[in-house]
């Protein structure tokens, strides 16, 4: 099952849709979501260094997402639109998150709605983010709040079972 996973599906699906290869994205996508539970759409623009630990298992993610390079999405969160919001982000409008480089999306979460999320960013677990959360601080809790200050500044050791 090495190469078969929710993140391999997903990349060849993106990979096909890019060369605007009919159908076959859309059955890639199907799949994942029948084999590993979780939604990751071929049109999110998603490095290929994105860790989903857990084999995404419960990720959904919303077209419009972006996500850069060695960014972690732990189990269960959803990076969605909220209620067709939408916002300028980068000289882009959009109506989903921008999530940065080396972000840790914490398990459970929900970041909604346009909202930008810094590079080494941090989302604790079970937050719903409905704000921007600049580079290098740490937001969480219902709703998300910036943390002023954490006992250590450090990415927390995660289970790196099953991450891809
Ligand atoms: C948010 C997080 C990154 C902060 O880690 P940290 O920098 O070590 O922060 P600390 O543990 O020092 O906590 C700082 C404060 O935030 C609070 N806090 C930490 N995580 C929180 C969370 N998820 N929700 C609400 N409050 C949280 C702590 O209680 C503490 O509050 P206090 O100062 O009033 O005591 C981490 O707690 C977290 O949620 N990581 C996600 C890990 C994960 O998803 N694991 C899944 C493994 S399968």
């Amino acid at each position: 099952m090495k190469f078969l996973n929710a993140k391999s599906l997903y990349i060849t699906s993106r990979g096909l849709y890019l060369k605007r290869i009919p159908i076959i994205p859309r059955v890639l996508k199907f799949l994942n979501r029948v084999l590993f539970t979780c939604d990751i759409p071929f049109k999110a623009d998603i490095d290929k260094s994105v860790k989903f630990p857990h084999n995404a298992l419960g990720v959904v993610i919303n077209d419009n997402v972006i996500i850069g390079k060695n960014t972690k999405v732990m189990q269960n969160v959803t990076l969605g639109g909220n209620m067709g919001k939408n916002k300028m982000i980068d000289g882009k409008i959009t109506t989903a998150p921008i999530i940065g480089d080396n972000v840790l999306i914490g398990a459970g979460s929900q970041v909604l709605g346009p909202v930008k999320i810094g590079d080494n960013a941090k989302i604790g677990a079970g937050a719903i983010v409905l704000i921007d959360v600049p580079g290098g601080q740490v937001a969480a809790g219902v709703p998300a709040k910036i943390l002023k200050s954490t006992r250590n500044g450090n990415t927390p050791s995660i289970d790196e079972e099953n991450s891809q």
